[in-house]
């Protein structure tokens, strides 16, 4: 985890450029940088359909792996568009029925509803657990910036009290993750936990360290030692090491999970090794903010997005 400076800061400028909604409505419509940048963006991004999103799934499942999958969008401005988002994650959940393996669908409350009213975010993600759980599927909430937490733990709290195959992703570099953990432990919903992607204050968040190591570590502990569901979402080679060395990896409820794209060699050796291995695919045309944030947290991501653009990769799902 030796990021220099340098990184540092331009991880920094990434994270608030993907936040920038007229760059994002630039490249959008830009007929030339649109579809040079979604070259590189396949890297990470199974493709802007949902049979590109499940014949990526599908590849990984034949593989032997459990897959989450993805319709990219967030902070929907209308409600047509909010129902077209959850129409999408229920068309998803039905086309993924006839997989054997554990499927989750993962979505972004703002995608469905929670920008313009947490009662329609409510509704929505009941509707979308309803269909889901005719299929045993798992329906995964993610996390979004600081400003939401309170109101996504909100929503979560509401459905999954009635379905618990509804989860809900913490970020362990938010100071009040700990006291939400202990709350959330009453709730049957599995727990994803991640180090968290968006920029946030000091005052609010601890940065990438040493510290935020040891508290993502002490996070799984305290959920492994609670018998509770939990994916352990991270790529940190060090903290999978600890993880491993612990012997949390063998449990029933604990599961191993990775972006697609990002580090297919750690995820293969953990499904080796025995454990559920999870990778999370995502598809749709709102790929741009998923784009900046992968590379923020990696950026040596900019050159290869760069080669990619001029060379495109083999399928990266080949190294799985
Ligand atoms: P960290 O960022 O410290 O990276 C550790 C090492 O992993 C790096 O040194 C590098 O080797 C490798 N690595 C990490 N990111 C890489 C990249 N983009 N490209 C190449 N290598 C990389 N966040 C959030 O705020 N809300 C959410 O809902 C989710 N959901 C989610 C689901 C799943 C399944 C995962 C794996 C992650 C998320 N995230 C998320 C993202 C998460 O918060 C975090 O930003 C990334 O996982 C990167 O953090 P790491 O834990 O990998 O460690």
């Amino acid at each position: 985890m030796n990021i220099s400076n340098e990184a540092r800061r331009a991880a920094h400028a990434l994270k608030v450029i993907a936040r920038n909604e007229q760059i994002k409505e630039y490249i959008q419509h830009s007929e030339d940088l649109y579809p040079l940048l979604l070259k590189g963006a396949k890297r990470f991004v199974a493709g802007e359909t949902r049979k590109e999103g499940i014949q990526k799934a599908e590849e990984l499942i034949q593989k032997g792996y459990q897959i989450s999958v993805e319709y990219i969008g967030e902070n929907t401005k209308t409600l047509e568009e909010c129902i077209e988002a959850k129409n999408e994650c229920i068309a998803l959940t039905n086309e993924l029925r006839q997989q054997q393996k554990n499927v989750t669908i993962s979505l972004d409350l703002s995608h469905i509803g929670l920008t313009l009213d947490p009662a329609l975010a409510v509704e929505h993600l009941q509707e979308i657990a309803k269909v889901a759980q005719i299929y045993g599927h798992t329906v995964m909430v993610s996390m979004e910036e600081s400003q939401k937490t309170e109101e996504i733990l909100e929503v979560y709290k509401t459905v999954t009290a009635q379905s618990p195959h509804v989860g809900i992703t913490v970020q362990a570099h938010l100071h009040r993750t700990p006291e939400d953990l202990a709350d959330l432990l009453n709730y049957p919903g599995k727990i994803r936990l991640v180090k968290g992607a968006y920029q946030e204050s000091a005052e609010v968040a601890i940065p990438r360290s040493k510290e935020l190591n040891k508290r993502y570590f002490e996070l799984v502990t305290t959920l492994i030692e609670a018998n509770h569901p939990v994916s352990i979402a991270t790529h940190d080679e060090e903290l999978i090491q600890k993880i491993v060395e612990s012997g949390y990896i063998h449990l029933p409820h604990v599961e191993c999970e990775m972006l697609y794209g990002i580090r297919p060699d750690l995820i293969r050796s953990l499904k080796e090794q025995g454990a559920q291995a999870q990778v999370y695919v995502t598809y749709g045309s709102e790929w741009y903010l998923y784009l900046c944030h992968r590379i923020a947290e990696f950026p040596p991501n900019l050159y290869r997005l760069l080669s990619d653009i001029i060379n495109p990769p083999e399928a990266e799902s080949a190294l799985y």
